[in-house]
């Protein structure tokens, strides 16, 4: 209110250039609202993990049935990612962000009162298709509002909003179900569980009337008066100018076209967002996300500490992502990650030998879990986000983001249909031995294919790319 109190004052005023500084609690409170996309991602996403076991009992699932409404979210949001790019270059990114605010409510009550396995599939499809485009276009918006300096942290926010859903719903979880015995729970606590989703898409979608447009979405077309007033409101007059100008430059230059996206110069860009986000899945970070207690539990652990354990897992994902926080504008991405990355294969070769020499129940193996994990929050789990949505033109950027998303929400559903099989068949040490090759992989490519981004405006990224053609 201040704040637009305050840039009418100035222009009426006609002292437009006396507001030179960026309006960093504008900027933030701007990214807090897009990164709570995030959360509802994490939240929707894990809700299952306590759900499932109760509805396998009320609708009498067979373990195909029961993989079906895992994952029927999943394929919702493969779905719903295909379709976001597209629409959001075509109507904008706030537009899909209320419309998407709208699906995760209307999914939400939809998944707590099915009277059939097919009404629950149904509904969680619906329900994936607000996650899928809630996780490209959260990002996307955050990485075109940001100042350059901050927009790596800023994005980062989004991804600690991820982690924290994923927590907070199990959390939620663990209450509801201590509310009732298990009887109680077939019938009705996992109704109440799903449905308490309601709850983070109303307040998203009330969050996301104090948002504007993005800045560079209307400048794409055309709207450069509402572009400029955006961008002052971000940057301060004299630095909104010259942003602006710099968009306009680049617009230019930009056919707008998919094919655009394979030329010589884009198709490096294209490979590194759909490289990352791809091998941000297969490092396995899912694996022990979604499994850890299963995990846990067949190598001799009780059910009360490996819940315990689980615990321990999500407070350090959500701790190591501040560092990510700290570092991620100052030493870099591909800094960042090259180190958080070699930490992962380090401890996913322990766990492997660990596990290859049935060490079982160890204290060793529990400090290399949390190594992993802290090494992944702190690097592979914002990076990939960050870097999909700063690498590509502004005027495809819906569409190729989109690729890359689609890419990892693949890798999402790899993942969780075959770690279960992957444990059972190959055994632990060569499943996380097999993760490891895939982090080698992933380190030798950083290292030769992305270049720094930290503190570039989006439009001196693309002329990175385009240098290279
Ligand atoms: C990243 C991954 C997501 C994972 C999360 C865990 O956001 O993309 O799949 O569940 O990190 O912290």
């Amino acid at each position: 209110m201040e704040v637009n109190a305050k840039a009418a004052e100035i222009e009426k005023a006609g002292l437009v250039n006396e507001s030179p500084q960026a309006n960093m609690r504008f900027v933030v409170t701007v990214s807090l609202v897009a990164a709570f996309g995030g959360l509802l991602f994490g939240y929707d996403t894990a809700v299952i993990a306590g759900a499932i076991g109760y509805l396998q009992t009320k609708f009498q699932l067979s373990a195909a049935m029961t993989g079906w409404a895992a994952s029927s979210a999943i394929w919702g949001c493969i779905f719903g990612v295909l379709c976001t790019g597209y629409i959001s270059d075509a109507i904008g990114r706030k537009k899909v962000l209320i419309l998407t605010a709208i699906i995760f409510a209307l999914s939400a009550v939809a998944s707590a009162v099915p009277a059939n396995l097919t009404q629950f599939v149904i509904a969680r499809f619906i329900n994936g298709v607000a996650v899928g485009a809630a996780s490209m276009l959260s990002p996307l918006y955050i990485a075109e509002v940001a100042p350059a300096k901050h927009r790596g942290i800023l994005v980062t926010l989004y991804q600690l909003a991820i982690v924290i859903g994923i927590n907070l719903i199990y959390f939620i979880n663990m209450k509801i179900a201590s509310m009732g015995d298990e009887a109680w729970n077939v019938e009705l606590g996992w109704r109440y569980m799903l449905g308490s989703e309601v709850v983070p898409a109303i307040i998203f979608f009330g969050l996301l009337f104090l948002v504007p447009e993005s800045p560079r979405w209307l400048a794409s077309k055309n709207r450069l008066d509402e572009a400029l007033n955006i961008l002052r409101r971000l940057n301060g007059d004299t630095q909104a100018r010259i942003v602006l100008q710099d968009i306009r430059n680049t617009l230019h230059e930009e056919k707008g076209t998919v094919r655009e996206l394979f030329s010589k110069g884009l198709r490096a860009a294209l490979i590194v967002g759909v490289v990352l986000a791809l091998f941000s899945q297969i490092t396995g970070i899912n694996a022990i996300i979604y499994y850890a207690p299963e995990i846990l539990k067949s190598i001799g652990m009780g059910q009360d500490a490996a819940l315990v354990q689980t615990v321990i897992i999500g407070t350090t994902n959500t701790i190591f992502t501040f560092v990510a926080i700290a570092f991620i504008d100052r030493i870099g991405r591909r800094s960042l990650l090259l180190w958080g990355v070699s930490g992962m294969v380090i401890c996913l070769a322990a766990i492997g030998l660990l596990f290859y020499l049935q060490v079982g129940n160890n204290t060793w193996l529990m400090i290399f879990i949390i190594g992993y994990i802290a090494s992944f929050a702190s690097s592979l789990g914002p990076i990939p986000w960050v870097i999909i949505s700063e690498i590509f033109p502004t005027k495809t950027r819906g569409v190729a983001m989109s690729l890359a998303t689609v890419v990892l929400w693949i890798g999402v559903a790899l993942i969780t249909q075959w770690t279960p099989v992957m444990m059972e068949d190959l055994g632990g040490a060569y499943t996380f031995w097999i993760f490891m090759v895939n982090a080698v992989i992933l380190l030798v490519f950083s290292y030769k294919m992305i270049p720094e981004t930290k503190g570039k405006t989006l439009e001196e990224i693309e002329r990175i790319w385009k240098k290279e053609k």
